[in-house]
């Protein structure tokens, strides 16, 4: 296992959209674990695989952090089949370190998957969870959390950024 670099808002890959996997096989079950590890050594909640510079449909989702190993969710291919409702929740994003942004998202999700295993999940969450698997599953389409934000946020978060990219820290 090894802890891969996090790219940063700015990076065009993230803009892109992430393909299907065909096969698992070692090498995305080699991807998967580095994921794993290289969220929880961030400290974060999710990371989905274009964050790492691969433009694969595979999430990782632990919204204890680490502290419940249990509540590890990894998913190949996720889709988002039912969302209802809608809560407005400050998030953060491993690609935005340090900043955060009000953005709305579905109370409720219902998502199906594949397990590193290959076996058809379907999996139904609300709160956090519903927030965290609908915001990794944006990454996999090329949305981040700045393209949800309103306009007035947008370019509030965009001059952070910018400051700390003249101070060398982005
Ligand atoms: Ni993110």
């Amino acid at each position: 296992m090894a802890i891969i670099s996090i790219l940063k808002y700015g990076e065009p890959l993230l803009l892109e959209k992430s393909h299907p996997v065909e096969k698992i096989d070692e090498e995305v079950r080699r991807l998967i674990d580095d994921m794993v590890e290289t969220m929880y050594a961030s400290e974060g909640v999710g990371l989905a695989a274009p964050q790492v510079g691969k433009l694969k449909r595979i999430i990782a989702v632990d919204i204890s952090a680490g502290e419940h190993p249990e509540e590890l969710i990894v998913l190949i291919n996720p889709d988002i089949k039912t969302e209802e409702g809608s809560v407005i929740t400050e998030e953060g994003c491993l690609s935005f370190p340090d900043l955060t942004l009000e953005i709305e998202r579905p109370r409720y999700v219902k998502v199906k998957g594949l397990s590193p295993e290959g076996k058809e999940l379907e999996l139904e969450a609300e709160g956090l969870l519903a927030c965290a698997l609908s915001h990794e599953i944006d990454h996999l389409n090329g949305v981040l959390i700045i393209n949800r934000a309103s306009p007035l946020k947008r370019d509030l978060m965009m001059r952070k950024i910018r400051k700390k990219m003249r101070a060398g820290e982005w």
